[in-house]
């Protein structure tokens, strides 16, 4: 085959297996496949320049940076759509009738047909072919005069280089090139790993793209394209309605959003409006509302144009899914499984259709890469049922003091939880901090109970959802030891509760003291503790005094614990209040049978602090000193927070009050035996 024919074939082929998979979403061959017939063309091409036309799909990656976009003159002119404001049905309703009235029809007349279509949200382009070839592509500008911006739409996959079908001598297409949401969430995930500034939304993304001098820059910002309707054309044969106009640009191989109704009356314009309304979070690319246009065109040349706008088309809008107000101040929120989420409060702003006054800042990462302070102007979006976030900061909108630095200083992660005052955990790598406090935390209070209930922990049968809230709304219960203190009346009172009902729920929990390590241990909630880790740490710890004890390196050495479980259960036993409520289970008489060490894995005694009270049976104060400390351990005078130990005998006194206040574990002489020959 002559290198030319071969070129041309080769450019036929790659574009359908572009069209097909750019725009109808099917893989006709593999990727190697294309990439080995891509090169060849490529190859071609470098040896034969004369073989590359405008229509050369090597041409989609780009090419050398330019100074400047040449000024496109657009001969017809493209226009705008007048907006109708009212985003409730009228909006529909005074369109049509305004119709209605310049066409002079009456009540008895036929409703009007209509195409209603999405009106999509990034940048409009108009594409020129000339006898089938792409050979211009413009932005709008001023609808008189807009930008050369060829090389980077050439760059958008799923627009044709060369027209399916027919090739008029001219056919201009006007559409809009966008970013579909899962493109733009994929683009910022990658500049936020190469630490590259992130997209604002998917309109800024599709402009900021198609107006990027550099087109290689441009063709690695993944665009998409709809196209809704027509420049100059000639040498076409126009269809009679703009339905057949966009069936026409299907068929010639242009996305069309499949979107679209014939409607006729504004009735079902209005209906048509609110079935996209709802479907608008769903779908994959932004729209801020739908545009209804008269669907013959010899209707719309009869109803012709006002200054720029057509009188025979319309925006029907949605209300805003981002608006600008000011951050009042930045506060922090722990969530029921003890995540802390910095929220901007701010002042109110009516936005996706409600008033806002409280927006997310996800966690203290974001925090820090948006640099949200008090006084910013920030963006604000609410989409859909979606909780309002902050999206960005106006730089320029700063507040600033003399000499030109912000007046507020960053927002720092607190040390501790504003809930509990127990320590706020964030491991290395993971987004979201957390409290540790999760047996006390009064945000967590009612996620800790039905975690502590549920079955596979310590099974409370009837404690759900319900219960557990009026529990804790009511005051009868703070923590899961409450629970064992609870009295057939307290619990009879509650709502809907019958006196039987109360009594098994009592019985239920009275049994629950009866426990295993493994389910207790799973109980606590500690954060990834879950069933499986809770089991290994029984095994291999043999009891709870152990584990409450055990260093993070001590931890590590069970099989399927890393360092990131090492750290929560090291995390949750430092609280205070934590070791509390365990000492407080312990006292309402919660049990489980305690094993011996299975393998020898933790060495219980290395750097423990141990003190000792009261008279032993056998063992003199300074023999059990001694063999504490040959075992790595220390003796200590006073108990305080950092003993581990607190070995009881006979008459002890202040000391064995203190330990029990503390949560700290108190053994005697035999489970210091026990300890000593592990
Ligand atoms: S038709 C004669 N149809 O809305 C009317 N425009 O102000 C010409 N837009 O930025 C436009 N979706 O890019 C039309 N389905 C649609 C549209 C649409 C979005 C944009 C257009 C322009 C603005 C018009």
């Amino acid at each position: 085959m002559a290198a030319a024919d071969r070129a041309r074939w080769l450019r036929e082929e790659l574009e359908r297996y572009n069209h097909a998979y750019y725009v109808c979403d099917q893989s006709i061959v593999p990727d190697a496949e294309y990439d080995a017939l891509f090169l060849e063309l490529r190859e071609l091409e470098t040896e034969n320049p004369e073989l590359c036309t405008p229509d050369s799909p090597t041409l989609r990656v780009g090419g050398a940076p330019l100074a400047e976009f040449q000024t496109v003159h657009h001969r017809v002119p493209m226009l705008s759509i007048r907006t109708e404001t009212d985003t409730t049905v009228s909006g529909a309703e005074a369109f049509d009738a305004r119709i209605r009235r310049e066409l002079g029809l009456t009540a008895e007349d036929a409703p009007v047909e209509y195409v209603a279509e999405l009106k999509f949200d990034g940048l409009a382009v108009s594409l020129r072919y000339e006898h089938g070839l792409l050979v211009q592509a413009a932005t709008r500008g001023d609808g008189e005069r807009g930008e050369d911006v060829t090389r980077n739409v050439r760059t958008i996959r799923q627009i044709p280089l060369r027209l399916q079908g027919d090739a008029p001598p001219v056919l201009e297409v006007r559409g809009e090139a966008y970013m579909s949401r899962p493109d733009f969430e994929k683009f910022n995930q990658r500049q936020r790993a190469l630490g590259k500034p992130a997209l604002v939304n998917p309109r800024n993304g599709a402009a900021g793209s198609i107006r990027q001098l550099d087109p290689a820059l441009c063709a690695r910002r993944p665009l998409s394209f709809f196209a809704y309707g027509l420049g100059e054309v000639a040498g076409w044969s126009l269809p009679a309605t703009h339905g057949e106009v966009l069936d026409a640009l299907a068929a010639c191989g242009f996305p069309v959003c499949q979107h679209r109704i014939i409607a006729h009356g504004a009735q079902e314009l209005a209906a048509f409006h609110q079935a996209m309304g709802g479907m608008r979070d769903s779908l994959p690319f932004d729209i801020d509302g739908v545009v209804y246009k008269v669907n013959t065109i010899a209707l719309q040349q009869q109803l012709g144009f006002v200054t720029r706008e057509p009188r025979w088309a319309v925006a029907h809008k949605y209300p805003a899914e981002e608006m600008l107000t000011t951050v009042e101040a930045i506060e922090v929120q722990v969530g029921r499984t003890g995540a802390i989420t910095p929220v901007a409060r701010l002042v109110p702003v009516f936005v996706g259709g409600v008033t806002v006054t409280n927006a997310t800042l996800h966690n203290f990462d974001e925090l820090e890469r948006k640099d949200v302070r008090p006084g910013d102007t920030v963006i604000v979006r609410r989409a859909g049922d979606v909780i309002p976030e902050v999206v960005s900061v106006v730089p320029e909108r700063r507040p600033m003091r003399d000499g030109n630095a912000p007046l507020h200083p960053r927002v720092a992660m607190p040390a501790s939880c504003p809930e509990c005052g127990s320590a706020i955990e964030k491991p290395e790598g993971e987004a979201i901090a957390r409290c540790t406090g999760g047996l006390y935390c009064p945000a967590q209070r009612k996620q800790a109970l039905l975690h502590f209930a549920s079955r596979r922990a310590m099974d409370i049968e009837g404690l759900g959802d319900r219960i557990v809230d009026q529990l804790v709304e009511g005051g009868h219960v703070r923590t899961p030891a409450d629970l064992y203190h609870l009295g057939l009346d307290q619990v009879a009172g509650l709502d809907r509760m019958a006196a039987k009902s109360a009594q098994n729920l009592l019985d239920a929990i009275a049994r629950s003291r009866d426990a295993t390590l493994p389910r207790f241990i799973f109980a606590l909630g500690i954060r990834n503790v879950g069933e499986a880790t809770a089991k290994d740490l029984a095994r291999q710890c043999g009891t709870l005094d152990i584990l409450m004890t055990a260093s993070e390196e001590q931890l590590q050495q069970i099989p399927d614990v890393g360092p990131v479980v090492a750290a929560s259960i090291v995390h949750f036993f430092a609280q205070p209040h934590n070791r509390e409520v365990i000492a407080a289970l312990r006292a309402a008489g919660v049990t489980w049978p305690e094993g011996v060490v299975a393998g020898n894995t933790v060495s219980a005694l290395a750097g423990k602090t141990f003190v000792l009270t009261g008279t032993l049976p056998s063992l003199g104060r300074d023999e059990a000193r001694d063999l504490i400390e040959s075992r790595g351990g220390k003796v200590a005078g006073s108990v305080s927070g950092k003993t581990h130990y607190v070995v009881a005998g006979a008459e002890a006194g202040s000391k064995l009050e203190k330990a029990r206040a503390l949560g700290i574990p108190v053994i005697d002489e035999a489970q210091l035996m026990e300890l000593l020959k592990q």
